[in-house]
């Protein structure tokens, strides 16, 4: 047993799609969500920029005790936790590795495709970890950066003739290539799932990397007896920018209204108010 929260953080809305698998598998454990919209969108920034977001992200959870922090953020844990992780001693986990193992136990002919910011498919580190399991797995990749800032603006809906045009490009890609799984390295991308389904078809098996991050965390956590005694937990949304603004848009993907506290965060470094 273990009472103390989970720390997750991401850059912007993205995270709320782990926040909401979290909170159906685990409903009894209280959450702390910082979300850094002061910075968002993290997916063109150099690796020494997001070196020092992951630093920040992971020290604002330094004075709550959490029990883990779940990198929420595939950029993050693509482009800069190997930099940084070895510094704490808390359980730190990043979206990678659950999103790997789960494409590789679904495809059945190992062509696999990759979307996601452009530091996460520049890392490369997709490509490495799914062909260190299935060496000749072909890998085909897309840096979208257009997508996080388009979901950022609400532009989610099917018939939203913005957002289709672009992910109709983007995945354009991928025609030819015979994929059948297609890895949503973006933990925003989730939430435009049902017009990447139109576009890619029913026989491309989407993997959400955050929504299955959280399942791995419960075993993990059911491993290691982590869980927490209470029937139900609470969510804190810690927002580096305005939180009026966060509250209405995350209502919105959420689909019903946060009741849960929002409050104003500023990490070390920056956002100082
Ligand atoms: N949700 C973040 C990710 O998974 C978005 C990064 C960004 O802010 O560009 O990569």
């Amino acid at each position: 047993m273990d009472n103390r929260s989970i720390g997750i953080f991401d850059s912007g809305l993205g995270g709320l799609t782990t926040v909401k698998r979290l909170k159906e598998l685990l409903p009894g454990e209280n959450m702390i969500f910082l979300v850094d919209t002061g910075s968002v969108p993290y997916g063109g920034r150099s690796t020494q920029t997001l070196i020092k977001y992951a630093r920040e992200d992971i020290d604002f959870f330094n004075k709550f005790n959490v029990k883990a922090v779940i990198v929420a953020c595939n950029t993050v844990s693509a482009a800069a936790l190997n930099y940084v992780i070895n510094d704490y001693d808390m359980p730190i986990i990043g979206v990678i590795d659950a999103a790997v193992n789960r494409a590789v136990s679904e495809t059945k002919n190992k062509k696999i495709g990759v979307i996601g910011t452009v530091a996460t498919i520049n890392s490369g580190i997709y490509i490495k970890k799914i062909q260190a399991i299935i060496p000749d797995a072909q890998v085909f990749t897309c840096a979208c950066p257009l997508l996080v800032p388009l979901v950022e603006n609400g532009r989610i809906k099917k018939g939203d003739i913005v957002i289709e045009t672009v992910l109709k490009e983007y995945l354009s890609t991928f025609k030819g290539t015979g994929i059948d799984t297609l890895i949503l390295a973006c933990t925003h991308y989730p939430l435009l799932k049902d017009i990447i389904e139109d576009i890619m078809g029913p026989d491309v098996f989407l993997v959400d990397s955050g929504g299955v991050t959280a399942e791995y965390v419960f075993d993990w956590m059911e491993k290691n007896d982590l869980f927490s005694q209470s029937a139900q937990g609470n969510i804190d949304y810690f927002v580096t920018d305005d939180t009026e603004s966060f509250r209405n848009t995350a209502s919105l993907f959420l689909g019903s209204d946060i009741t849960e506290n929002v409050h104003q965060a500023s990490l070390s470094g920056k956002n100082e108010a």
